[in-house]
Protein backbone atom coordinates (compact mmCIF):
# COMPACT_ATOMS: atom_id res chain seq x y z
CA UNK A 1 0.00 0.00 0.00
CA UNK A 2 1.47 3.29 -1.12
CA UNK A 3 1.02 6.05 1.46
CA UNK A 4 0.74 9.71 0.59
CA UNK A 5 -0.08 13.03 2.19
CA UNK A 6 -1.80 15.66 0.05
CA UNK A 7 -2.64 19.27 0.74
CA UNK A 8 -6.01 20.30 -0.59
CA UNK A 9 -9.77 20.16 -0.39
CA UNK A 10 -11.05 16.59 -0.02
CA UNK A 11 -13.88 17.42 -2.42
CA UNK A 12 -11.47 18.02 -5.22
CA UNK A 13 -9.10 15.07 -4.93
CA UNK A 14 -10.12 12.20 -7.14
CA UNK A 15 -10.07 8.69 -5.78
CA UNK A 16 -12.19 5.57 -5.61
CA UNK A 17 -13.23 6.21 -2.02
CA UNK A 18 -13.16 8.97 0.57
CA UNK A 19 -13.25 8.00 4.25
CA UNK A 20 -14.81 10.33 6.80
CA UNK A 21 -15.50 9.59 10.47
CA UNK A 22 -18.71 10.01 12.45
CA UNK A 23 -19.04 10.50 16.21
CA UNK A 24 -21.86 8.57 17.86
CA UNK A 25 -23.16 11.16 20.30
CA UNK A 26 -22.64 14.41 18.44
CA UNK A 27 -23.44 12.97 14.99
CA UNK A 28 -20.59 15.13 13.78
CA UNK A 29 -18.47 14.08 10.83
CA UNK A 30 -14.72 14.15 11.41
CA UNK A 31 -12.40 16.36 9.46
CA UNK A 32 -13.86 19.49 8.00
CA UNK A 33 -17.55 18.68 7.63
CA UNK A 34 -17.82 21.67 5.33
CA UNK A 35 -15.41 19.91 3.05
CA UNK A 36 -18.11 17.50 1.94
CA UNK A 37 -20.43 18.80 -0.78
CA UNK A 38 -23.70 20.17 0.59
CA UNK A 39 -25.98 17.81 -1.33
CA UNK A 40 -23.90 14.82 -0.28
CA UNK A 41 -23.96 16.14 3.24
CA UNK A 42 -27.77 16.22 3.01
CA UNK A 43 -27.89 12.58 1.91
CA UNK A 44 -25.58 11.53 4.72
CA UNK A 45 -27.60 13.56 7.23
CA UNK A 46 -30.84 11.86 6.22
CA UNK A 47 -29.17 8.45 6.65
CA UNK A 48 -28.20 9.61 10.13
CA UNK A 49 -31.72 10.76 10.93
CA UNK A 50 -33.05 7.37 9.89
CA UNK A 51 -30.43 5.66 12.05
CA UNK A 52 -28.87 3.80 9.14
CA UNK A 53 -25.58 4.49 10.86
CA UNK A 54 -25.21 5.45 14.52
CA UNK A 55 -21.49 6.12 14.71
CA UNK A 56 -20.61 3.10 16.84
CA UNK A 57 -16.87 2.49 16.74
CA UNK A 58 -15.91 0.61 13.58
CA UNK A 59 -19.40 0.57 12.03
CA UNK A 60 -19.56 1.90 8.44
CA UNK A 61 -21.93 2.96 5.68
CA UNK A 62 -21.18 3.51 1.99
CA UNK A 63 -22.51 6.35 -0.17
CA UNK A 64 -22.05 6.93 -3.90
CA UNK A 65 -21.07 10.48 -4.66
CA UNK A 66 -22.66 10.71 -8.14
CA UNK A 67 -20.03 13.20 -9.21
CA UNK A 68 -20.84 15.71 -6.47
CA UNK A 69 -17.25 15.41 -5.28
CA UNK A 70 -14.12 14.04 -6.96
CA UNK A 71 -14.15 10.79 -4.95
CA UNK A 72 -16.43 8.12 -6.46
CA UNK A 73 -17.70 6.89 -3.10
CA UNK A 74 -17.80 8.09 0.49
CA UNK A 75 -17.42 5.65 3.35
CA UNK A 76 -18.66 7.00 6.66
CA UNK A 77 -17.01 5.14 9.52
CA UNK A 78 -18.16 5.21 13.15
CA UNK A 79 -15.72 6.60 15.71
CA UNK A 80 -17.72 5.90 18.86
CA UNK A 81 -18.52 8.32 21.62
CA UNK A 82 -16.64 11.54 21.64
CA UNK A 83 -15.84 11.46 25.33
CA UNK A 84 -14.25 8.00 24.99
CA UNK A 85 -12.40 9.02 21.84
CA UNK A 86 -8.64 8.39 21.82
CA UNK A 87 -5.84 7.31 19.49
CA UNK A 88 -7.06 3.73 19.61
CA UNK A 89 -10.49 4.80 18.35
CA UNK A 90 -8.70 6.23 15.33
CA UNK A 91 -6.83 2.95 14.77
CA UNK A 92 -9.99 0.88 15.09
CA UNK A 93 -12.04 3.14 12.80
CA UNK A 94 -9.28 3.29 10.22
CA UNK A 95 -8.78 -0.50 10.30
CA UNK A 96 -12.48 -1.09 9.85
CA UNK A 97 -12.63 1.37 6.93
CA UNK A 98 -9.67 -0.21 5.15
CA UNK A 99 -11.18 -3.70 5.57
CA UNK A 100 -14.41 -2.41 4.02
CA UNK A 101 -12.45 -0.81 1.18
CA UNK A 102 -10.59 -4.08 0.67
CA UNK A 103 -13.83 -6.06 0.61
CA UNK A 104 -15.16 -3.70 -2.09
CA UNK A 105 -11.91 -4.09 -4.06
CA UNK A 106 -11.15 -0.38 -3.85
CA UNK A 107 -7.79 0.62 -5.32
CA UNK A 108 -7.34 4.20 -4.16
CA UNK A 109 -8.53 5.46 -0.82
CA UNK A 110 -8.28 8.96 0.58
CA UNK A 111 -9.01 9.83 4.17
CA UNK A 112 -9.44 12.93 6.24
CA UNK A 113 -7.62 13.05 9.55
CA UNK A 114 -9.84 11.96 12.45
CA UNK A 115 -9.53 13.40 15.89
CA UNK A 116 -7.39 16.36 15.14
CA UNK A 117 -9.21 19.44 16.37
CA UNK A 118 -10.67 17.43 19.24
CA UNK A 119 -8.31 19.39 21.45
CA UNK A 120 -6.28 16.88 23.38
CA UNK A 121 -4.67 14.72 20.75
CA UNK A 122 -1.38 15.52 19.09
CA UNK A 123 -1.73 15.88 15.33
CA UNK A 124 1.35 13.79 14.59
CA UNK A 125 -0.02 10.96 16.79
CA UNK A 126 -3.44 11.24 15.08
CA UNK A 127 -1.90 10.89 11.63
CA UNK A 128 0.23 7.97 12.85
CA UNK A 129 -2.79 6.23 14.39
CA UNK A 130 -4.77 6.56 11.16
CA UNK A 131 -1.99 4.98 9.13
CA UNK A 132 -1.29 2.30 11.74
CA UNK A 133 -4.97 1.35 11.64
CA UNK A 134 -4.84 1.09 7.86
CA UNK A 135 -1.65 -1.00 7.76
CA UNK A 136 -2.44 -3.25 10.73
CA UNK A 137 -6.12 -3.54 9.76
CA UNK A 138 -5.41 -4.68 6.22
CA UNK A 139 -2.95 -7.37 7.36
CA UNK A 140 -3.59 -10.95 6.43
CA UNK A 141 -1.28 -13.95 6.79
CA UNK A 142 -1.12 -15.36 3.29
CA UNK A 143 -0.47 -18.95 4.38
CA UNK A 144 0.16 -22.01 2.24
CA UNK A 145 -3.07 -22.68 0.34
CA UNK A 146 -2.78 -24.13 -3.14
CA UNK A 147 -5.06 -24.10 -6.19
CA UNK A 148 -7.70 -21.43 -6.61
CA UNK A 149 -7.52 -20.47 -2.93
CA UNK A 150 -3.88 -19.57 -3.33
CA UNK A 151 -4.50 -16.15 -4.92
CA UNK A 152 -3.10 -13.43 -2.72
CA UNK A 153 -5.85 -11.37 -1.13
CA UNK A 154 -6.87 -8.05 -2.64
CA UNK A 155 -4.95 -5.07 -1.32
CA UNK A 156 -5.71 -1.37 -1.41
CA UNK A 157 -3.01 0.16 -3.63
CA UNK A 158 -2.96 3.78 -2.46
CA UNK A 159 -3.87 5.39 0.82
CA UNK A 160 -3.76 9.17 0.87
CA UNK A 161 -4.24 11.46 3.83
CA UNK A 162 -5.78 14.77 2.85
CA UNK A 163 -5.35 17.95 4.85
CA UNK A 164 -6.36 21.49 3.97
CA UNK A 165 -4.04 23.33 6.34
CA UNK A 166 -0.46 23.84 5.09
CA UNK A 167 0.86 24.37 8.59
CA UNK A 168 -0.03 20.85 9.65
CA UNK A 169 1.55 19.00 6.76
CA UNK A 170 5.06 18.52 8.12
CA UNK A 171 3.76 17.05 11.39
CA UNK A 172 1.36 14.80 9.50
CA UNK A 173 4.15 13.59 7.23
CA UNK A 174 6.34 12.79 10.24
CA UNK A 175 3.50 10.78 11.81
CA UNK A 176 2.84 8.91 8.58
CA UNK A 177 6.49 7.97 8.15
CA UNK A 178 6.88 6.73 11.70
CA UNK A 179 3.62 4.78 11.47
CA UNK A 180 4.51 3.18 8.16
CA UNK A 181 7.83 1.92 9.51
CA UNK A 182 6.42 0.71 12.83
CA UNK A 183 3.22 -0.89 11.58
CA UNK A 184 4.98 -2.62 8.67
CA UNK A 185 7.57 -3.98 11.11
CA UNK A 186 4.75 -5.20 13.32
CA UNK A 187 3.10 -6.96 10.35
CA UNK A 188 6.42 -8.64 9.54
CA UNK A 189 6.57 -9.91 13.13
CA UNK A 190 3.02 -11.27 12.71
CA UNK A 191 4.15 -13.21 9.62
CA UNK A 192 7.00 -14.79 11.58
CA UNK A 193 4.70 -15.77 14.45
CA UNK A 194 1.91 -17.11 12.24
CA UNK A 195 4.23 -19.42 10.30
CA UNK A 196 4.37 -22.99 11.66
CA UNK A 197 7.32 -24.45 13.55
CA UNK A 198 8.38 -26.75 10.70
CA UNK A 199 8.96 -23.68 8.51
CA UNK A 200 10.05 -21.14 11.12
CA UNK A 201 12.97 -23.12 12.54
CA UNK A 202 15.83 -21.48 14.49
CA UNK A 203 17.92 -21.53 11.30
CA UNK A 204 15.12 -19.98 9.22
CA UNK A 205 14.62 -17.15 11.74
CA UNK A 206 18.37 -16.56 11.99
CA UNK A 207 18.60 -16.30 8.20
CA UNK A 208 15.63 -13.93 8.19
CA UNK A 209 17.33 -11.73 10.79
CA UNK A 210 20.50 -11.68 8.74
CA UNK A 211 18.65 -10.60 5.61
CA UNK A 212 16.82 -7.91 7.58
CA UNK A 213 20.12 -6.64 9.04
CA UNK A 214 21.67 -6.40 5.58
CA UNK A 215 18.69 -4.52 4.22
CA UNK A 216 18.85 -1.81 6.90
CA UNK A 217 22.65 -1.76 7.31
CA UNK A 218 23.11 -3.10 10.83
CA UNK A 219 25.44 -5.86 11.96
CA UNK A 220 24.30 -9.44 12.48
CA UNK A 221 26.18 -12.40 13.90
CA UNK A 222 24.77 -15.90 14.15
CA UNK A 223 26.41 -17.86 16.97
CA UNK A 224 26.27 -21.39 18.27
CA UNK A 225 25.10 -21.48 21.91
CA UNK A 226 27.51 -24.41 22.49
CA UNK A 227 30.40 -22.10 21.65
CA UNK A 228 28.98 -19.30 23.82
CA UNK A 229 28.55 -21.74 26.74
CA UNK A 230 24.87 -20.91 27.08
CA UNK A 231 24.33 -23.79 29.50
CA UNK A 232 20.79 -22.83 30.50
CA UNK A 233 19.67 -22.45 26.88
CA UNK A 234 21.31 -25.74 25.89
CA UNK A 235 19.28 -27.59 28.53
CA UNK A 236 16.25 -26.62 26.44
CA UNK A 237 17.56 -27.24 22.94
CA UNK A 238 19.20 -30.65 23.26
CA UNK A 239 16.03 -32.64 22.57
CA UNK A 240 15.50 -31.09 19.16
CA UNK A 241 16.97 -32.08 15.81
CA UNK A 242 16.91 -28.40 14.76
CA UNK A 243 20.18 -26.69 15.65
CA UNK A 244 19.89 -23.89 18.21
CA UNK A 245 21.14 -20.44 17.23
CA UNK A 246 21.85 -17.17 18.95
CA UNK A 247 21.44 -14.09 16.77
CA UNK A 248 23.24 -10.92 17.80
CA UNK A 249 22.09 -7.74 16.07
CA UNK A 250 23.82 -4.43 16.67
CA UNK A 251 22.60 -0.98 15.79
CA UNK A 252 25.13 1.75 16.44
CA UNK A 253 24.10 5.38 16.78
CA UNK A 254 27.06 7.08 18.46
CA UNK A 255 29.78 6.34 21.03
CA UNK A 256 28.11 8.79 23.42
CA UNK A 257 24.63 7.27 23.32
CA UNK A 258 23.49 4.76 25.93
CA UNK A 259 23.47 1.08 24.96
CA UNK A 260 20.22 -0.78 25.33
CA UNK A 261 20.11 -4.59 25.35
CA UNK A 262 17.04 -6.30 23.91
CA UNK A 263 16.30 -9.99 24.30
CA UNK A 264 13.40 -11.89 22.71
CA UNK A 265 12.40 -15.44 23.65
CA UNK A 266 12.67 -17.53 20.50
CA UNK A 267 11.29 -20.98 21.28
CA UNK A 268 10.14 -22.06 17.83
CA UNK A 269 7.97 -24.75 19.37
CA UNK A 270 7.32 -25.40 23.05
CA UNK A 271 6.12 -28.95 23.57
CA UNK A 272 7.04 -28.62 27.24
CA UNK A 273 9.88 -31.10 26.76
CA UNK A 274 9.88 -34.08 29.15
CA UNK A 275 7.37 -32.10 31.29
CA UNK A 276 5.17 -32.42 28.22
CA UNK A 277 2.14 -30.16 27.76
CA UNK A 278 -1.42 -31.45 27.28
CA UNK A 279 -2.36 -31.72 23.60
CA UNK A 280 -5.28 -29.29 23.61
CA UNK A 281 -4.28 -26.27 21.53
CA UNK A 282 -0.67 -27.41 21.60
CA UNK A 283 -0.30 -26.11 18.02
CA UNK A 284 -0.39 -22.61 19.51
CA UNK A 285 3.07 -23.18 20.95
CA UNK A 286 4.43 -22.39 17.49
CA UNK A 287 3.95 -18.80 18.69
CA UNK A 288 6.47 -19.22 21.52
CA UNK A 289 9.01 -17.27 19.45
CA UNK A 290 6.86 -14.10 19.44
CA UNK A 291 9.37 -12.25 21.62
CA UNK A 292 12.16 -13.01 19.15
CA UNK A 293 9.99 -11.91 16.22
CA UNK A 294 9.16 -8.64 17.97
CA UNK A 295 12.81 -7.89 18.83
CA UNK A 296 14.01 -8.58 15.27
CA UNK A 297 11.40 -6.19 13.91
CA UNK A 298 12.08 -3.55 16.57
CA UNK A 299 15.69 -3.58 15.34
CA UNK A 300 14.53 -3.07 11.76
CA UNK A 301 12.29 -0.12 12.68
CA UNK A 302 14.87 1.43 15.03
CA UNK A 303 17.48 1.33 12.26
CA UNK A 304 15.08 2.79 9.71
CA UNK A 305 14.12 5.59 12.09
CA UNK A 306 17.77 6.11 13.09
CA UNK A 307 16.93 6.25 16.81
CA UNK A 308 19.48 7.99 19.02
CA UNK A 309 20.51 4.95 21.05
CA UNK A 310 22.91 2.06 20.56
CA UNK A 311 21.06 -1.23 20.64
CA UNK A 312 22.32 -4.77 21.05
CA UNK A 313 19.75 -7.49 20.47
CA UNK A 314 20.47 -11.03 21.64
CA UNK A 315 17.95 -13.48 20.24
CA UNK A 316 18.12 -17.09 21.46
CA UNK A 317 16.40 -19.51 19.05
CA UNK A 318 15.67 -23.17 19.70
CA UNK A 319 12.95 -25.76 20.04
CA UNK A 320 11.78 -27.45 23.28
CA UNK A 321 11.18 -31.14 22.54
CA UNK A 322 11.11 -34.41 24.50
CA UNK A 323 13.83 -36.84 23.44
CA UNK A 324 16.48 -39.21 24.76
CA UNK A 325 18.87 -36.27 24.76
CA UNK A 326 16.47 -33.81 26.37
CA UNK A 327 17.00 -32.44 29.87
CA UNK A 328 15.04 -34.15 32.65
CA UNK A 329 13.18 -32.64 35.59
CA UNK A 330 15.63 -32.81 38.48
CA UNK A 331 18.70 -32.18 36.31
CA UNK A 332 21.11 -29.49 37.48
CA UNK A 333 22.75 -27.34 34.82
CA UNK A 334 25.26 -24.48 34.84
CA UNK A 335 24.11 -21.32 33.10
CA UNK A 336 26.29 -18.87 31.16
CA UNK A 337 26.60 -16.79 34.34
CA UNK A 338 28.08 -19.74 36.22
CA UNK A 339 25.02 -20.05 38.47
CA UNK A 340 23.62 -23.56 38.86
CA UNK A 341 19.94 -24.28 38.24
CA UNK A 342 17.83 -27.25 39.25
CA UNK A 343 15.27 -27.93 36.54
CA UNK A 344 11.93 -28.54 38.20
CA UNK A 345 9.93 -28.33 34.97
CA UNK A 346 11.38 -28.53 31.48
CA UNK A 347 8.33 -26.48 30.48
CA UNK A 348 9.73 -23.43 32.29
CA UNK A 349 12.21 -23.15 29.43
CA UNK A 350 11.81 -19.54 28.31
CA UNK A 351 13.56 -18.13 31.37
CA UNK A 352 16.52 -20.44 30.66
CA UNK A 353 16.98 -18.73 27.29
CA UNK A 354 16.43 -15.29 28.78
CA UNK A 355 19.05 -15.45 31.54
CA UNK A 356 21.91 -16.55 29.28
CA UNK A 357 20.99 -13.97 26.65
CA UNK A 358 20.52 -11.10 29.12
CA UNK A 359 23.87 -11.88 30.74
CA UNK A 360 25.48 -11.98 27.33
CA UNK A 361 23.96 -8.60 26.41
CA UNK A 362 25.43 -7.23 29.66
CA UNK A 363 28.82 -8.62 28.70
CA UNK A 364 28.55 -6.95 25.29
CA UNK A 365 28.05 -3.61 27.02
CA UNK A 366 24.31 -3.07 27.46
CA UNK A 367 23.61 -0.82 30.43
CA UNK A 368 19.81 -1.14 30.40
CA UNK A 369 17.93 -4.29 29.42
CA UNK A 370 14.50 -5.26 28.12
CA UNK A 371 13.27 -8.75 27.41
CA UNK A 372 10.10 -9.79 25.63
CA UNK A 373 8.77 -13.31 26.11
CA UNK A 374 5.70 -15.52 25.95
CA UNK A 375 6.79 -16.62 29.40
CA UNK A 376 3.90 -17.80 31.55
CA UNK A 377 0.38 -19.16 31.44
CA UNK A 378 -0.01 -17.29 34.74
CA UNK A 379 0.21 -14.00 32.89
CA UNK A 380 -2.64 -15.15 30.63
CA UNK A 381 -4.69 -16.03 33.73
CA UNK A 382 -4.02 -12.60 35.25
CA UNK A 383 -4.46 -10.31 32.25
CA UNK A 384 -6.01 -12.40 29.47
CA UNK A 385 -5.28 -11.36 25.90
CA UNK A 386 -5.91 -7.70 26.73
CA UNK A 387 -2.67 -6.58 28.39
CA UNK A 388 0.93 -7.75 28.54
CA UNK A 389 2.51 -8.06 31.99
CA UNK A 390 5.46 -5.81 32.68
CA UNK A 391 7.93 -6.19 35.53
CA UNK A 392 11.14 -4.42 36.51
CA UNK A 393 13.97 -4.51 39.02
CA UNK A 394 16.05 -1.91 40.90
CA UNK A 395 15.40 1.01 38.69
CA UNK A 396 11.74 1.56 38.12
CA UNK A 397 12.27 4.31 35.55
CA UNK A 398 12.57 1.93 32.63
CA UNK A 399 9.18 0.35 33.39
CA UNK A 400 7.60 3.78 33.68
CA UNK A 401 9.06 4.89 30.37
CA UNK A 402 7.77 1.81 28.56
CA UNK A 403 4.34 2.14 30.18
CA UNK A 404 4.22 5.75 29.01
CA UNK A 405 5.01 4.70 25.42
CA UNK A 406 2.38 1.96 25.59
CA UNK A 407 -0.31 4.48 26.50
CA UNK A 408 0.27 6.20 23.17
CA UNK A 409 0.57 3.04 21.08
CA UNK A 410 -2.48 1.43 22.67
CA UNK A 411 -0.58 -1.80 23.37
CA UNK A 412 -1.83 -2.26 26.93
CA UNK A 413 0.63 -3.27 29.64
CA UNK A 414 0.05 -3.82 33.34
CA UNK A 415 2.73 -3.97 35.97
CA UNK A 416 3.05 -7.11 38.08
CA UNK A 417 5.18 -7.20 41.26
CA UNK A 418 8.58 -8.79 41.80
CA UNK A 419 8.35 -9.13 45.58
CA UNK A 420 11.40 -10.55 47.38
CA UNK A 421 9.10 -13.13 48.99
CA UNK A 422 8.78 -14.90 45.64
CA UNK A 423 12.47 -15.73 45.81
CA UNK A 424 11.58 -18.32 48.44
CA UNK A 425 9.67 -20.24 45.77
CA UNK A 426 12.92 -20.69 43.87
CA UNK A 427 15.14 -21.98 46.71
CA UNK A 428 16.81 -25.25 45.81
CA UNK A 429 18.46 -27.73 48.18
CA UNK A 430 21.10 -28.72 45.65
CA UNK A 431 21.62 -25.77 43.28
CA UNK A 432 21.62 -21.95 43.35
CA UNK A 433 18.00 -21.82 42.14
CA UNK A 434 15.13 -23.93 40.95
CA UNK A 435 13.87 -22.89 37.51
CA UNK A 436 10.29 -22.59 38.78
CA UNK A 437 8.10 -22.97 41.80
CA UNK A 438 6.49 -26.27 42.81
CA UNK A 439 3.29 -24.42 43.62
CA UNK A 440 0.91 -22.73 41.24
CA UNK A 441 0.62 -19.18 42.53
CA UNK A 442 2.05 -15.99 41.03
CA UNK A 443 3.78 -17.79 38.18
CA UNK A 444 4.23 -14.63 36.07
CA UNK A 445 5.97 -12.87 38.97
CA UNK A 446 7.99 -15.98 39.86
CA UNK A 447 9.23 -16.16 36.27
CA UNK A 448 10.21 -12.51 36.50
CA UNK A 449 11.95 -13.00 39.84
CA UNK A 450 13.93 -15.94 38.45
CA UNK A 451 15.26 -13.73 35.65
CA UNK A 452 15.89 -10.79 38.00
CA UNK A 453 18.11 -12.97 40.23
CA UNK A 454 20.49 -13.46 37.36
CA UNK A 455 20.27 -9.98 35.84
CA UNK A 456 21.47 -8.32 39.06
CA UNK A 457 21.48 -4.56 39.36
CA UNK A 458 21.35 -3.51 35.72
CA UNK A 459 18.07 -1.63 35.10
CA UNK A 460 15.83 -4.15 33.38
CA UNK A 461 12.23 -4.55 32.27
CA UNK A 462 10.56 -7.85 31.44
CA UNK A 463 7.48 -7.95 29.23
CA UNK A 464 5.39 -11.14 29.37
CA UNK A 465 3.36 -11.38 26.15
CA UNK A 466 2.01 -14.93 26.66
CA UNK A 467 -1.57 -13.64 26.48
CA UNK A 468 -1.19 -10.85 23.94
CA UNK A 469 1.01 -12.38 21.24
CA UNK A 470 -1.91 -14.22 19.66
CA UNK A 471 -5.63 -13.35 19.54
CA UNK A 472 -8.42 -15.86 19.08
CA UNK A 473 -10.84 -13.11 18.09
CA UNK A 474 -10.25 -9.84 16.32
CA UNK A 475 -9.97 -6.80 18.58
CA UNK A 476 -9.57 -3.12 17.68
CA UNK A 477 -7.32 -2.72 14.69
CA UNK A 478 -5.95 -6.29 15.00
CA UNK A 479 -7.55 -9.31 13.36
CA UNK A 480 -7.50 -12.77 14.95
CA UNK A 481 -4.06 -14.42 14.96
CA UNK A 482 -0.56 -13.13 15.64
CA UNK A 483 -0.43 -9.53 16.90
CA UNK A 484 3.25 -8.55 16.60
CA UNK A 485 3.06 -6.89 20.01
CA UNK A 486 4.95 -4.95 21.46
CA UNK A 487 6.89 -3.76 18.39
CA UNK A 488 5.31 -0.31 18.26
CA UNK A 489 5.68 0.35 21.97
CA UNK A 490 9.35 -0.55 22.09
CA UNK A 491 10.12 1.50 18.99
CA UNK A 492 8.24 4.45 20.45
CA UNK A 493 10.22 4.06 23.67
CA UNK A 494 13.55 3.84 21.81
CA UNK A 495 12.70 6.82 19.62
CA UNK A 496 11.99 9.14 22.57
N1 LIG B 1 5.42 -20.91 26.53
C1 LIG B 1 4.85 -21.15 27.81
C2 LIG B 1 3.93 -20.03 28.27
C3 LIG B 1 2.69 -19.76 27.48
C4 LIG B 1 1.46 -20.21 27.91
C5 LIG B 1 2.73 -19.01 26.31
C6 LIG B 1 0.31 -19.94 27.19
C7 LIG B 1 1.60 -18.74 25.58
C8 LIG B 1 0.39 -19.19 26.03
C9 LIG B 1 5.96 -21.31 28.86
O1 LIG B 1 7.15 -21.84 28.39
C10 LIG B 1 5.45 -22.25 29.90
O2 LIG B 1 5.16 -23.37 29.57
N2 LIG B 1 5.36 -21.77 31.13
C11 LIG B 1 4.92 -22.57 32.22
C12 LIG B 1 5.79 -22.26 33.42
C13 LIG B 1 5.57 -23.17 34.58
C14 LIG B 1 6.07 -24.55 34.27
C15 LIG B 1 6.27 -22.60 35.79
C16 LIG B 1 3.48 -22.22 32.54
O3 LIG B 1 3.14 -21.04 32.52
O4 LIG B 1 2.70 -23.13 32.76
ZN1 LIG C 1 7.17 -23.97 28.40
ZN1 LIG D 1 7.55 -21.47 26.35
Amino acid sequence: MKLQVKIGNVNQISSDMLIVGLFKDTKKLSGAIAAVDSMLKGIISSALVQNEIEGKLGESLLFHSFGRIAAKKVLVVGMGERKKFNLDSIRTASASAIRQAQKLKTKQVISVLHGEGEGVLDIEDCAAALVEGAILGSYKFEGYKTGKDSNPSFRVKEFTLVEGDHNKISKIKAGVRQAEICASAQNNARDLVAAPANKMTPTAIANYAQKMARSVGISCKISDPHKLKFGAMLSVSEGSKDLPKVVILKYHHSPKAETIGLVGKGVTFDSGGISIKPSRRLWEMKTDMSGAAAVIEVMRAAAQLKVRKNIIAVIPLCENMPDGKAARPGDVITSYSGKTIEIISTDAEGRMLLIDSLNYAQKLGATRLVDVATLTGGCVVALGDVASGIMGNVNHKIVEEILEASKITGEKMWELPLYDEYKEYLKSDIADFKNCSEGRGASASTGGVFVSEVVGKTPWAHIDIAGTAFLHHSRGCLGAGATGTPVRTLVRWLAR
